[in-house]
Protein backbone atom coordinates (compact mmCIF):
# COMPACT_ATOMS: atom_id res chain seq x y z
CA UNK A 1 0.00 0.00 0.00
CA UNK A 2 1.23 3.68 -1.03
CA UNK A 3 0.72 6.34 1.95
CA UNK A 4 -1.15 9.52 0.71
CA UNK A 5 0.88 12.35 0.97
CA UNK A 6 -0.27 15.90 -0.95
CA UNK A 7 1.23 16.48 -4.74
CA UNK A 8 2.86 19.59 -3.12
CA UNK A 9 4.89 17.63 -0.50
CA UNK A 10 5.99 15.19 -2.91
CA UNK A 11 9.58 14.22 -3.57
CA UNK A 12 9.23 14.76 -7.63
CA UNK A 13 11.27 12.14 -9.49
CA UNK A 14 13.42 14.17 -12.19
CA UNK A 15 13.23 11.45 -14.98
CA UNK A 16 10.44 9.39 -15.55
CA UNK A 17 10.56 6.92 -18.10
CA UNK A 18 7.35 4.78 -19.47
CA UNK A 19 6.38 1.98 -21.04
CA UNK A 20 3.15 2.04 -22.22
CA UNK A 21 1.73 -1.46 -22.47
CA UNK A 22 -1.90 -2.67 -22.99
CA UNK A 23 -3.27 -0.96 -25.75
CA UNK A 24 -3.81 -4.00 -27.56
CA UNK A 25 -5.80 -5.29 -24.51
CA UNK A 26 -7.94 -2.22 -23.93
CA UNK A 27 -8.86 -2.30 -27.63
CA UNK A 28 -10.03 -6.41 -27.53
CA UNK A 29 -12.01 -5.51 -23.87
CA UNK A 30 -14.16 -2.85 -25.99
CA UNK A 31 -14.20 -4.92 -29.42
CA UNK A 32 -12.54 -2.51 -30.86
CA UNK A 33 -9.48 -3.12 -33.32
CA UNK A 34 -5.72 -2.93 -32.01
CA UNK A 35 -5.15 0.21 -33.67
CA UNK A 36 -7.76 2.00 -31.54
CA UNK A 37 -5.81 1.13 -28.45
CA UNK A 38 -2.75 2.94 -29.76
CA UNK A 39 -4.77 5.73 -30.97
CA UNK A 40 -6.33 5.92 -27.77
CA UNK A 41 -2.71 5.53 -26.25
CA UNK A 42 -1.28 8.53 -28.46
CA UNK A 43 -3.69 10.75 -26.72
CA UNK A 44 -2.85 9.91 -23.36
CA UNK A 45 0.64 10.28 -24.23
CA UNK A 46 0.01 13.64 -24.83
CA UNK A 47 -1.89 14.61 -22.06
CA UNK A 48 0.73 12.50 -19.54
CA UNK A 49 2.80 14.95 -21.14
CA UNK A 50 0.95 18.44 -19.11
CA UNK A 51 0.23 16.43 -16.35
CA UNK A 52 4.23 15.30 -15.72
CA UNK A 53 5.23 18.96 -16.01
CA UNK A 54 2.49 20.13 -13.80
CA UNK A 55 3.51 17.65 -10.96
CA UNK A 56 7.26 19.32 -11.63
CA UNK A 57 8.44 16.63 -13.36
CA UNK A 58 11.81 17.52 -15.82
CA UNK A 59 12.35 14.58 -18.06
CA UNK A 60 9.63 12.24 -19.51
CA UNK A 61 10.62 9.19 -21.79
CA UNK A 62 8.76 6.98 -23.61
CA UNK A 63 8.92 3.97 -25.38
CA UNK A 64 6.79 4.13 -28.54
CA UNK A 65 8.24 1.51 -30.81
CA UNK A 66 10.88 -0.61 -29.67
CA UNK A 67 13.16 -3.22 -32.09
CA UNK A 68 10.96 -5.99 -31.62
CA UNK A 69 7.61 -3.94 -32.75
CA UNK A 70 8.51 -4.55 -36.33
CA UNK A 71 7.16 -8.27 -35.94
CA UNK A 72 3.68 -7.08 -35.82
CA UNK A 73 1.43 -7.21 -38.58
CA UNK A 74 1.82 -4.99 -41.38
CA UNK A 75 -0.61 -3.24 -40.75
CA UNK A 76 -0.31 -2.34 -37.21
CA UNK A 77 3.55 -1.33 -37.70
CA UNK A 78 1.56 1.05 -40.46
CA UNK A 79 -0.60 2.17 -38.12
CA UNK A 80 2.01 3.25 -35.55
CA UNK A 81 4.23 4.75 -37.86
CA UNK A 82 1.61 6.98 -39.16
CA UNK A 83 0.48 8.25 -35.23
CA UNK A 84 4.43 9.28 -34.71
CA UNK A 85 4.16 11.29 -38.06
CA UNK A 86 0.94 12.31 -36.72
CA UNK A 87 2.83 13.20 -33.55
CA UNK A 88 5.75 14.82 -35.01
CA UNK A 89 3.31 17.17 -37.15
CA UNK A 90 0.87 18.19 -34.48
CA UNK A 91 3.46 18.87 -32.10
CA UNK A 92 5.33 21.30 -34.08
CA UNK A 93 3.17 24.62 -32.11
CA UNK A 94 1.76 22.38 -29.13
CA UNK A 95 6.00 22.22 -28.20
CA UNK A 96 6.90 25.72 -29.01
CA UNK A 97 3.56 27.07 -27.45
CA UNK A 98 4.32 24.58 -24.12
CA UNK A 99 8.19 25.58 -24.05
CA UNK A 100 8.65 21.31 -24.49
CA UNK A 101 11.97 20.07 -26.17
CA UNK A 102 11.65 16.74 -27.88
CA UNK A 103 14.14 14.25 -28.92
CA UNK A 104 14.00 11.16 -29.97
CA UNK A 105 16.06 7.86 -29.34
CA UNK A 106 16.85 4.73 -31.22
CA UNK A 107 17.57 4.37 -34.35
CA UNK A 108 16.64 6.24 -36.88
CA UNK A 109 17.62 4.82 -39.88
CA UNK A 110 15.37 2.65 -40.54
CA UNK A 111 12.60 4.75 -40.51
CA UNK A 112 10.64 6.23 -43.14
CA UNK A 113 12.75 9.40 -44.46
CA UNK A 114 9.75 11.75 -44.35
CA UNK A 115 9.33 10.87 -40.44
CA UNK A 116 13.25 11.19 -39.88
CA UNK A 117 13.15 14.56 -41.71
CA UNK A 118 10.19 15.34 -39.37
CA UNK A 119 12.16 13.92 -36.42
CA UNK A 120 14.84 15.84 -37.04
CA UNK A 121 12.70 19.49 -37.80
CA UNK A 122 11.09 18.63 -34.57
CA UNK A 123 14.28 18.20 -32.37
CA UNK A 124 15.66 21.01 -34.40
CA UNK A 125 12.61 23.63 -33.68
CA UNK A 126 12.43 22.68 -29.71
CA UNK A 127 15.97 22.40 -29.12
CA UNK A 128 16.48 25.59 -27.22
CA UNK A 129 13.26 25.07 -25.05
CA UNK A 130 13.73 24.82 -21.34
CA UNK A 131 10.05 23.60 -20.06
CA UNK A 132 9.49 19.79 -20.24
CA UNK A 133 12.11 17.41 -22.00
CA UNK A 134 10.18 15.05 -23.76
CA UNK A 135 11.76 11.97 -25.13
CA UNK A 136 9.77 9.32 -27.46
CA UNK A 137 12.08 5.95 -28.09
CA UNK A 138 11.07 5.11 -31.92
CA UNK A 139 12.99 1.63 -33.43
CA UNK A 140 14.73 1.76 -29.88
CA UNK A 141 15.83 -1.32 -28.19
CA UNK A 142 18.02 -1.24 -25.14
CA UNK A 143 20.70 -3.57 -26.11
CA UNK A 144 20.82 -2.72 -29.97
CA UNK A 145 21.74 1.15 -28.62
CA UNK A 146 24.82 -0.58 -26.45
CA UNK A 147 26.06 -1.91 -29.41
CA UNK A 148 25.49 1.60 -31.81
CA UNK A 149 27.75 3.27 -29.17
CA UNK A 150 30.55 0.66 -28.90
CA UNK A 151 30.56 0.84 -32.38
CA UNK A 152 31.30 4.37 -32.45
CA UNK A 153 33.46 4.15 -29.80
CA UNK A 154 35.66 1.70 -31.37
CA UNK A 155 35.99 3.97 -34.52
CA UNK A 156 36.87 7.19 -32.17
CA UNK A 157 39.82 4.75 -30.41
CA UNK A 158 41.06 3.37 -33.57
CA UNK A 159 41.16 7.00 -35.46
CA UNK A 160 42.93 7.90 -31.60
CA UNK A 161 40.02 10.52 -30.84
CA UNK A 162 39.97 8.28 -27.58
CA UNK A 163 42.43 6.91 -25.35
CA UNK A 164 41.26 3.17 -23.89
CA UNK A 165 42.14 3.89 -20.49
CA UNK A 166 40.44 7.03 -20.33
CA UNK A 167 37.01 4.73 -20.99
CA UNK A 168 34.48 5.09 -17.98
CA UNK A 169 31.34 5.13 -16.89
CA UNK A 170 31.12 8.58 -17.78
CA UNK A 171 32.75 8.03 -21.32
CA UNK A 172 30.71 5.19 -22.69
CA UNK A 173 27.00 7.25 -21.52
CA UNK A 174 28.11 9.97 -23.41
CA UNK A 175 28.08 7.35 -26.46
CA UNK A 176 24.75 6.29 -25.86
CA UNK A 177 21.36 8.20 -27.56
CA UNK A 178 20.58 9.81 -23.93
CA UNK A 179 23.87 10.64 -23.28
CA UNK A 180 23.07 14.44 -22.01
CA UNK A 181 20.18 13.32 -20.00
CA UNK A 182 19.89 12.42 -16.32
CA UNK A 183 19.12 8.46 -15.58
CA UNK A 184 15.41 7.74 -14.77
CA UNK A 185 14.97 7.94 -11.30
CA UNK A 186 11.59 5.96 -11.40
CA UNK A 187 10.15 3.51 -14.42
CA UNK A 188 6.48 3.29 -14.76
CA UNK A 189 5.05 -0.37 -16.67
CA UNK A 190 1.15 -0.36 -17.54
CA UNK A 191 -0.96 -3.42 -17.69
CA UNK A 192 0.75 -5.75 -15.26
CA UNK A 193 3.67 -7.24 -16.58
CA UNK A 194 6.51 -7.51 -14.84
CA UNK A 195 9.50 -6.74 -17.20
CA UNK A 196 11.82 -4.08 -18.45
CA UNK A 197 11.68 -5.41 -22.39
CA UNK A 198 14.67 -3.81 -23.58
CA UNK A 199 14.24 -0.11 -21.60
CA UNK A 200 16.71 1.85 -21.35
CA UNK A 201 18.83 -1.12 -19.77
CA UNK A 202 22.28 0.80 -18.88
CA UNK A 203 20.07 3.80 -17.59
CA UNK A 204 17.68 2.32 -15.36
CA UNK A 205 20.31 0.39 -13.38
CA UNK A 206 19.28 2.37 -10.19
CA UNK A 207 15.86 3.06 -11.05
CA UNK A 208 13.26 2.54 -8.85
CA UNK A 209 10.10 0.33 -10.77
CA UNK A 210 6.37 0.56 -10.27
CA UNK A 211 4.01 -1.50 -11.62
CA UNK A 212 0.70 -1.32 -12.43
CA UNK A 213 -2.23 -3.50 -13.96
CA UNK A 214 -4.15 -0.36 -15.39
CA UNK A 215 -3.80 -0.38 -19.13
CA UNK A 216 -2.01 2.49 -20.78
CA UNK A 217 -4.89 4.42 -22.61
CA UNK A 218 -6.86 4.29 -19.01
CA UNK A 219 -3.39 5.72 -17.43
CA UNK A 220 -4.08 9.47 -15.92
CA UNK A 221 -2.86 11.95 -13.94
CA UNK A 222 -4.41 10.06 -10.63
CA UNK A 223 -2.29 7.22 -11.71
CA UNK A 224 0.70 9.14 -11.90
CA UNK A 225 0.17 10.72 -8.71
CA UNK A 226 -0.08 7.07 -7.25
CA UNK A 227 3.07 6.28 -8.98
CA UNK A 228 5.09 9.11 -7.53
CA UNK A 229 3.30 8.21 -4.12
CA UNK A 230 5.01 4.73 -4.11
CA UNK A 231 8.45 6.37 -5.53
CA UNK A 232 8.26 8.43 -2.15
CA UNK A 233 8.29 5.27 -0.06
CA UNK A 234 11.41 3.92 -1.58
CA UNK A 235 14.33 4.32 0.13
CA UNK A 236 16.86 5.07 -2.57
CA UNK A 237 20.68 4.14 -1.55
CA UNK A 238 22.31 3.68 -4.65
CA UNK A 239 24.36 0.73 -3.08
CA UNK A 240 25.40 2.33 -0.18
CA UNK A 241 24.01 2.45 3.68
CA UNK A 242 21.90 4.72 5.49
C1 LIG B 1 2.09 -1.66 -26.12
O1 LIG B 1 0.76 -2.12 -26.16
C2 LIG B 1 2.21 -0.42 -26.83
C3 LIG B 1 2.97 -0.25 -27.94
C4 LIG B 1 3.76 -1.31 -28.58
C5 LIG B 1 3.04 1.04 -28.64
C6 LIG B 1 2.88 2.26 -27.79
C7 LIG B 1 2.50 3.37 -28.70
C8 LIG B 1 1.62 4.35 -28.41
C9 LIG B 1 0.98 4.54 -27.10
C10 LIG B 1 1.24 5.32 -29.47
C11 LIG B 1 2.33 6.14 -30.03
C12 LIG B 1 2.79 7.25 -29.16
C13 LIG B 1 2.87 8.55 -29.53
C14 LIG B 1 3.49 9.54 -28.61
C15 LIG B 1 2.33 9.05 -30.81
P1 LIG B 1 0.46 -3.54 -26.80
O2 LIG B 1 0.03 -3.32 -28.20
O3 LIG B 1 1.62 -4.44 -26.63
O4 LIG B 1 -0.75 -3.99 -25.92
P2 LIG B 1 -1.12 -5.49 -25.49
O5 LIG B 1 0.05 -5.99 -24.69
O6 LIG B 1 -2.35 -5.29 -24.67
O7 LIG B 1 -1.36 -6.25 -26.75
Amino acid sequence: MTKKIKTEEMNIPGHVAIIMDGNGRWAKKRLLPRTAGHAQGARVAEQICDDAWDLGIKYLTIYAFSTENWKRSEEEVGMLMNLLRKYMLSSLEKCAKNNVRVRVIGDKTRLAEDLRKSISELEESTKENTGLNFTIAINYGGRDEIVRAVKKLAKDVKNNSLDIDGIDEDVFNSYLDTAEMPYPDLMIRTSGELRSSNFLPWQIAYSEFYFTDVLWPDFDKKELIKAIEYYNQRDRRFGGVK
